[in-house]
């Protein structure tokens, strides 16, 4: 009998899932993203409300995390919980984190903890939120605050999560912010500044802790690949949503054309022990002379691509594996092997499960070919565990391993929860583990290959996308 193929992991690789307070804990009323659902800038009826329940019974979702023989879950803790009104600390709020995190180290699962996951306390931001700069004492403070009460429990931190999606999306897409470039640049460097800021205050408080933020990172791939035009907006758009921050993160200075707005960072460089990887999708871009709001480029998906549930936020679009070893290996590249990754956020829509099994199985290989290149990943969350809900979209995007009925709180597991159970036991696929959950993937899973350049028509304006 043939042998059986198998990619195996590094001892110790991290598995597990993501996931994010407001998304999950409901009853978050008290910041800005409650208010603007309240003031209904999303589609009639996204309402978060009770959300996935974790702020009363978490530690079920976590005993299915174990279950699945996870090592690893990342969770963020809601700032206007701990900081209800400037300078009140709620220490039932910190009692309820502590509850959580010991449930997790009882399960031997390693909490990865956000600071800032998108939500910021009303009081904050009436003052301006973080996009101001004489308000990143206010995050420092809180954070200090964090550490010292649950620094025992955790040592894996994560400030700011993706400072560019956050900056963008808030600032030019559909979430609260200014409608303002130039504006949202600035707030890119604020967040930027922040984490820095943030990363001495955890370090002085936990010199052995691993702190660090993640970056969303979206492809941009030219629509014509030997057209010049295409490939200047496809860079030009890599450059100003991914680059730019990596890049400012790395040395202190942003790259050209942001230099030209933005000064240069102080303490940037070393301020990080890890690349937190946020990964979902990539777009094409076609040079459009009339599209100067998004940088002459307009934005697509890739017809014949393999897709997420229709009628999302875009960033769920096409499903594109190969994507996720292309970022690793470029961030691989442009820091100069110097921190290890984590893929920190991975995962797609798909209500029906009929996809998921075959892109979770498609993107790992992905990381394995990364991983046999030399490339230090040392982790993979998947988002998420249990729907939840999803900003803008909000529960029409269902991301979780396990199905959750937000009217009954009922959960069921899909058939991905147990193909990742499988993988994270295993610490592994195997070729018998793909013939079981996607026999049409076996020989891609085993033998990667490139797709070959292919040129692509831009669709009609109103079915290109808005964000970032
Ligand atoms: C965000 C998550 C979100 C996910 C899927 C990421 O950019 O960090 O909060 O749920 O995308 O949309």
């Amino acid at each position: 009998m043939a042998k059986q193929r198998i990619l195996a992991f590094p001892e110790g690789f991290l598995w597990g899932t993501a996931s994010a307070a407001y998304q999950n804990e409901g009853g978050n009323t008290n910041t800005q993203m409650a208010r603007w659902e309240q003031q209904g800038h999303f589609a009639p009826g996204v309402q978060c409300g009770e959300a996935a329940n974790w702020w009363q019974m978490a530690e079920d979702d976590f005993a299915l995390a174990e279950q699945m023989g996870n090592t690893a879950l990342r969770l963020s803790i809601e700032w206007s919980r701990i900081e209800p009104v400037e300078g009140h600390w709620d220490s039932a709020a910190v009692d309820r984190y502590r509850a959580m995190l010991t449930d997790l180290q009882r399960r031997h699962i390693k909490p990865v903890v956000t600071l800032h996951h998108f939500t910021e306390p009303l009081w904050l931001v009436d003052r301006g939120g973080l996009a101001k700069e004489t308000n990143r004492r206010f995050f420092v403070r809180y954070v200090t605050h964090v550490v010292q009460q649950l620094g025992d429990l955790c040592d894996f931190w994560l400030t700011i999560n993706e400072p560019n999606s956050y900056a963008f999306a808030g600032h030019l897409g559909p979430y609260p912010g200014e409608r303002n470039v130039v504006h949202t640049l600035h707030v890119l460097r604020n967040l930027m500044q922040v984490h820095v800021e943030a990363f001495y205050a955890i370090r002085r408080l936990q010199p052995e802790g691993q702190i660090g933020y993640c970056l969303h990172y979206r492809l941009f791939d030219p629509a014509h690949p030997r057209s010049p035009l295409d490939r200047a907006v496809a860079g030009l758009h890599e450059t100003c949503f991914n680059w730019a921050a990596l890049q400012a993160g790395e040395t202190g200075r942003f790259p050209f054309p942001l230099n030209l707005l933005l000064t240069p960072l102080a303490h940037a460089p070393g301020s990080r022990d890890y690349h937190g990887v946020n990964y979902y999708t990539r777009d094409l871009v076609r040079f459009d002379p009339t599209h100067a709001g998004e940088l002459f480029g307009r934005r697509f998906t890739r017809p014949d691509a393999l897709h997420g549930d229709p009628g999302m936020d875009n960033h769920l679009s096409e499903i594109y594996a190969e994507g996720l070893y292309r970022v690793l290996k470029t961030i691989h590249r442009r820091t100069r092997d110097n921190k290890p990754l984590y893929i920190t956020e991975n995962g797609m829509c798909d209500a029906l499960d009929d996809r998921r099994p075959r892109a979770i199985l498609e993107h790992l290989a992905m990381v394995h070919r990364a991983i046999s290149e030399g490339i230090p990943v040392l982790g993979y969350l998947h988002w998420t565990l249990v729907d939840n809900f999803e900003w803008a979209a909000g529960w029409r995007a269902r991301m979780g391993l396990i199905e959750l009925d937000p009217l009954t709180q009922r959960r069921t597991p899909r058939r991905s929860a147990s193909l990742f159970g499988e993988i994270c036991r295993a610490n592994a696929i195997t070729e018998e583990i793909v013939a079981r959950y996607a026999p049409e993937a076996v020989d891609s899973i085993f033998r990667p290959v490139s797709a070959s350049p292919r040129e692509y028509s831009a669709p009609s304006p109103s079915q290109a996308g808005s964000r970032p």
